[in-house]
């Protein structure tokens, strides 16, 4: 095979070196010279040609007749929904997650799925034997339009994809994949962005869609540039606690829908299960009338998430005392407990704060707050929240409990799974007062919150 000449770059500054060095001599950056593909011959005149034939011309924008992107279902709605209605035509969709999360299990469960798709499942990381043991584990037997080719050339990838012309590629994953010309090891910046642009360049040309599976580093950004995220259409993630079965697939990017949406599933021994009823689940293990817990509506998306957040406040045994927050942010945990020794008077100087969203969810969402702080008070004070309620509210820095987004949602929800007593934000709502069999308190400080629930 022919060496492609190649050179190394500063993705700093774009100084140019024949070899590989730490120190850019331009930027004094470090650790910035990636190889690169030097590839300066002119297309030819008969290229240019055809080149030139088949550019399109400019069009007046008026004139641009936007057909609604045609999408085929993974037929897993859940999946579905974070893709933003289902896998567009010649997308690339890079899913991402910690190892042994589920994530070539999600691709071979919508491999299987689509019976009458030609899907190819590249694979890097497993033997086909591999593969066809995790297969037999899943509940849904695939088709003879799965195949499997166990490959991470991408010298001999780009030949085969040429005759295979397959409906759907899957790529397990995208760190595996190399060109033998590169000098660098597969996984590196030049190898990850070289196989990326391959599948990117096939998919485009032949409107095939690609899912490609990418590991997560340490500080939880996908493996290799961030330049493939930049150049992919859709970035998914795929996370949830090793501990626990829930998986929470969240979209970060999304060229062609939402990046609020996320899918619930929960790993089970034949395979993800989606959950369609995640408020139910993610309540079915809260003890009510113990103290530190208080239950919250949280939105993702357009989808409105019951959870139980917990707290546990104890005696600091020795040296500093200690904050620590699971599935919820620590600078969050910080400000609660400022505003609450602030505002509320609530000393935890000589405590430990734990805090914890049940269930190995992450929340983020400030409506939260309200729940937090109610579960840390009633934990330090050992009296249990009013077991029917349900807060909601974002915490200011005075105390003040600040309106939020999407209350009516988050109503209905707490409604359907039968909760008595919701505490809103004072004017979030047109109308309060009694609705129905739930009785809408609104507050205006924590202060007054806790006077409701806890006493
Ligand atoms: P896997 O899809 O291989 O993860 P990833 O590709 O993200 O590394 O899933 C790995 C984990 O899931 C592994 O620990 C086994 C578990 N698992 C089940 O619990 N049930 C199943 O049906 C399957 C296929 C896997
Ligand atoms: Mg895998």
């Amino acid at each position: 095979m022919s060496r492609v000449q190649t050179k190394y770059v500063c993705q700093s500054c774009a100084y140019e070196s024949p070899r590989w060095i730490g120190k850019c001599p331009n930027c004094d950056e470090w650790n910035t010279f990636v190889e690169e593909i030097t590839d300066r011959s002119k297309p030819s005149k008969s290229k240019q040609s055809s080149i030139i034939k088949n550019v399109s011309a400019p069009v007046p924008l008026v004139d641009v007749k936007v057909a609604d992107e045609p999408r085929t279902s993974t037929r897993i709605p859940e999946f579905d929904r974070v893709l933003g209605g289902g896998i567009v035509a010649g997308s690339v969709v890079l899913i991402g997650g910690d190892p042994g999360i589920g994530k070539s299990t999600l691709m071979m469960q919508m491999a299987a799925a689509l019976t009458d798709t030609v899907v190819l499942y590249i694979t890097g990381e497993e033997s086909v034997n591999q593969i066809k043991l995790r297969s037999e584990r899943l509940e849904k037997k695939p088709s003879n339009n799965l195949l499997l080719l166990a490959e991470t050339s991408l010298h001999v990838i780009d030949a085969l994809l040429e005759k295979a012309q397959p409906d759907l590629i899957i790529v397990d994953s995208i760190q595996t994949m190399y060109r033998p010309e590169l000098e660098s090891a597969p996984g590196t910046v030049s190898q990850v962005r070289e196989a990326t642009a391959l599948f990117m360049r096939y998919a485009k040309s032949k409107g095939t869609p690609v899912f490609l599976v990418g590991h997560v580093t340490k500080d939880g950004l996908i493996a290799g540039p961030k330049v493939v995220e930049h150049m992919v259409d859709t970035v998914l993630q795929f996370e949830g606690e090793q501990h626990y079965a829930y998986r929470i697939l969240r979209a970060i990017k999304n060229r062609f829908g939402s990046t609020n949406e996320i899918g619930i599933f929960e790993m089970h021994n034949n395979g993800l299960r989606e959950v369609t009823n995640p408020s139910e689940v993610f309540l079915s293990q809260r003890k009510s009338g113990t103290s530190g817990s208080a239950v919250v509506a949280s939105m993702e998306g357009t989808r409105p998430l019951l959870l139980e957040v917990q707290a546990l406040v104890a005696p600091t045994s020795y040296g500093v005392p200690q904050r620590s927050a699971t599935g919820f942010d620590s600078k969050r945990l910080q400000m609660l407990l400022a505003v609450l020794e602030k505002r509320v008077g609530l000393h935890v100087g000589h405590y430990d704060v734990f805090v914890n969203v049940a269930g190995g969810i992450r929340a983020v969402e400030p409506a939260i707050d309200l729940g937090m702080a109610l579960s840390i008070v009633s934990s330090l004070r050992d009296i249990p929240v009013e077991p029917q309620t349900v807060a909601i509210g974002e915490i200011g820095l005075g105390g003040e409990i600040r309106t939020i987004s999407q209350i009516e949602k988050r109503i209905a929800e707490a409604k359907k799974l039968g909760f008595k007593r919701i505490l809103i934000p004072k004017n979030n709502l047109k109308g309060s007062g009694t609705n129905g069999e739930v009785k809408l308190i609104e507050v205006d400080t924590v202060d007054e919150a806790l006077r409701h629930v806890i006493s």
